[in-house]
């Protein structure tokens, strides 16, 4: 079968390929690829900055952001052929930490957890893939194509769930959100703000274009320009662009009691410009909670596979701005200007 390989931590070495048909080893479950969504995480893997390939082999199947029809499945698993379904993409740990031994992955402490497409463990860039029946989830057919966004959906369900836990300290009930960055996470952010009830307010660079067109669309306020210009004193932050200086600037522009929740990573290195000793000052005196968050529990994938179906499927569409048959794989992990969603196609 094709697949979309690459040499871990050496630029420019993705290329689709045959490879052998996946080992049964990798789940009872086989699947028929559909769709494969592409993330900065992704990016940061093809341009040789992260990632890290099975034992005993220098090849990484990339993809984490999977959608598939279930081609076989044991009686016993709770799935039959014709249903389709979304991998999880981390594994618990062997030994396990007491945070895996409860299927929490999502907050493993001694970093030994292995992620399909990431970290030592093939992913689901590849026509067909196997997958576990405990770590698979059923979508809707309703969903269509829409479904490859569920992984990235269950990393927002994550940091609403710990946003909304960390909420709990303050009396005062959230309203007002700012979402920092329009790409898919940060759209996805959003739309589970609205669906929260909050006014829901996004901060991007992009004066014009599909992201400014798609927030307006959910009914939300979008900002550009500087964060310092910013009208908005917002309760909850979710930053989703991983940019340190923007990360740094956030403390200034939240209100009283607020939440920073961090979603987003990046490479490259930028010096500190504010003054370490006034930011530190203003999350005590303003009682503030900046936290991180990482990947998803198998709940966050089952809140982020409801979040979409209740969703307007016409604006879900719309994330999906390019569409690229595994023929061509590479060119998906070319990023232009307007793309939003960049999928890969591997039925093509
Ligand atoms: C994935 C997460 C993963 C993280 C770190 C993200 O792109 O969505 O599932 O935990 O990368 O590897």
């Amino acid at each position: 079968m094709q697949a979309l390989t690459v040499h871990p931590l050496q630029a420019k070495s993705a290329e689709v390929s045959s490879v052998p048909d996946p080992n049964p080893g990798e789940g009872s479950i086989l699947v028929r690829g559909r769709l494969l969504g592409v993330c900065g995480t992704d990016i940061d893997i093809v341009g040789g900055n992260y990632g890290w390939s099975p034992e005993g082999t220098d090849r990484l199947i990339l993809g984490h952001e999977s959608f598939g029809e279930v081609l076989e499945a044991p009686t016993d698993s709770g799935f039959s052929p014709g249903d389709l379904v979304v991998g999880i993409v981390r594994r618990p740990d062997p030994v396990p930490c007491s945070a895996c031994a409860v299927n929490a992955w999502d907050f493993c402490d001694n970093g030994e957890y292995t992620e399909r497409g990431i970290k030592s463990r093939h992913g689901y860039g590849s026509q067909h893939w196997r997958v576990e029946p405990e770590f698979a989830i059923r979508v809707d057919a309703s969903l269509g194509d829409a479904a490859v966004l569920v992984e990235p959906t269950s990393v927002v369900a994550k940091a609403w769930e710990q946003t909304e836990i960390l909420g709990r300290r303050t009396p005062r009930p959230a309203r007002t959100v700012l979402v920092t960055g329009a790409g898919p996470i940060g759209l996805l952010a959003a739309l589970l703000g609205h669906q929260r009830g909050l006014d829901v307010h996004v901060f991007d660079q992009m004066a014009s274009g599909t992201k400014p067109e798609l927030v307006k669309q959910l009914g939300a306020t979008y900002h550009y320009g500087t964060i310092a210009e910013l009208k908005v004193r917002p309760d909850i932050v979710i930053e989703c662009t991983g940019y340190g200086p923007l990360v740094f600037d956030l403390p200034n522009i939240v209100a009283p009691d607020g939440i920073i929740c961090l979603t987003g990573i990046s490479s490259g290195s930028h010096a500190l410009s504010q003054d370490p000793s006034a930011i530190n000052k203003e999350l005590v005196l303003q009682n503030t909670v900046v936290f991180g968050s990482v990947n998803a529990s198998r709940d966050n994938y089952l809140q982020a596979a409801s979040a979409l179906a209740k969703a307007d499927i016409r604006w879900l569409s719309k994330l999906i701005s390019r569409r690229v048959p595994l023929s061509r794989a590479l060119d998906a992990l070319d990023r232009q200007a307007d793309d939003v969603k960049v999928v890969i196609d591997l039925t093509a």
